[in-house]
């Protein structure tokens, strides 16, 4: 007998089992509004990304048009920093390759590309590629597979791929596969599932997913479903991790690329995801019983949205690749590859 699985005890007989719109969207409308709060206060540093989670969710849930968008659309002019040609998460911060790509998703789902300066964008991210194809997020060098999703996701969003070295840049995300077929931030580093997600993401986008070999494809897809756990139903980021709901997307988005997403069981993802609901504020939290945030509340709904769990009308089709609502990367006719 094997050693058990690091898990959570989830008593299904007594959680919430319905999907709690009207609470996520109150939750996520309060959030926005919330500018007192210490939580508001201790989370400037990421901003951005907040205001990308909370208008996907919502965008998701049918609901954007409750929130104020001109405000939304002034606090990212604010951000915008002209001397560079990034964003910052919020004003008088450095930009950053991550909060710019927050930046360019918002404009694009709020349908005002047009404040985009595309070619400071171009040359911001361009100076940001290094000798070996990688990607810094910014003056600090720090080097992460997540910043080369964030410069091919921001450059596909305003179709100026050919900006940088797609092949150096495919070179390195290639030099980062570990013998489990999975994917870390740096070459040599662990596999980590949101780590694959943006290195499948890169080659669903530059469409160069033939790099993987079948025989990788399938290790990587099986590593992917093993993240799975028996009793609970949920997801974890690696071996050994506690189950949590955001993994419900940087696996689920994975397996999808990879056209597999059938290996999960959907029922006790879903019922795990459900669970994880906060039944009187509203709100998704990492697993149930916790606190809920904005980002576990819409990679929650993100997920259920992948399983196919609810019908359209009540949940979106979100793209698995961008985590935008798909009419609009079909009214953008934004083309990527999916195995
Ligand atoms: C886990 O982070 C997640 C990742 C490493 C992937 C992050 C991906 C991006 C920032 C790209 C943009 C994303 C979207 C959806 C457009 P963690 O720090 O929570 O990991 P931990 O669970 O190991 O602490
Ligand atoms: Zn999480």
């Amino acid at each position: 007998m094997g050693t058990p699985q690091r898990d959570v005890k989830v008593n299904y007989s007594e959680v919430q089992k319905d999907l709690l719109i009207e609470k996520h969207c109150a939750f996520l409308i309060g959030y926005g509004r919330s500018h007192n709060t210490y939580e508001y206060g201790a989370t400037d540093y990421l901003r951005m990304s907040g205001i990308y989670w909370l208008c996907t969710c919502l965008d998701l849930l049918h609901s954007l048009k409750l929130i104020d968008q001109e405000h939304i659309i002034d606090y990212i002019q604010k951000c915008y920093d002209k001397n560079s040609g990034g964003y910052s998460p919020c004003p008088n911060h450095d930009p950053h390759l991550l909060y710019t790509l927050s930046a360019v998703q918002l404009l694009v789902q709020l349908n005002r590309t047009d404040l985009i300066d595309k070619q400071s964008l171009c040359s911001y991210i361009k100076q940001l590629q290094q000798d070996d194809g990688s990607f810094i997020g910014d003056q600090w060098g720090e080097i992460d597979t997540r910043f080369s999703f964030c410069a091919v996701a921001c450059l596909k969003l305003i179709d100026s791929l050919d900006t940088i070295d797609i092949d150096r840049a495919t070179n390195f995300i290639m030099s980062c596969l570990n013998f489990d077929g999975g994917f870390g931030c740096i070459p040599g580093a662990e596999s980590h599932a949101g780590q694959i997600y943006c290195c499948l993401g890169f080659l669903s986008l530059v469409q160069r997913l033939d790099n993987l070999d079948l025989s990788t494809r399938n290790m990587l897809a099986w590593w992917l479903c093993e993240r799975q756990l028996d009793k609970s139903g949920g997801l974890n980021g690696r071996p050994e991790k506690l189950p949590d709901v955001c993994y419900s997307w940087w696996v689920l988005a994975s397996l999808k690329i990879l056209g597999k997403i059938q290996w999960i069981n959907r029922e006790k993802l879903s019922k795990f995801i459900l669970a994880s609901q906060d039944d009187e504020t509203g709100g998704c939290s990492d697993r149930p019983g916790n606190i809920p945030d904005p980002f576990h509340t819409l990679f929650g709904i993100a997920g259920l949205s992948l399983l196919n769990t609810y019908d359209e009308n009540i949940i979106r089709k979100v793209n698995p690749v961008l985590c935008m609502p798909e009419y609009i990367i079909q009214k953008l006719e934004i083309k990527m590859q999916l195995l």
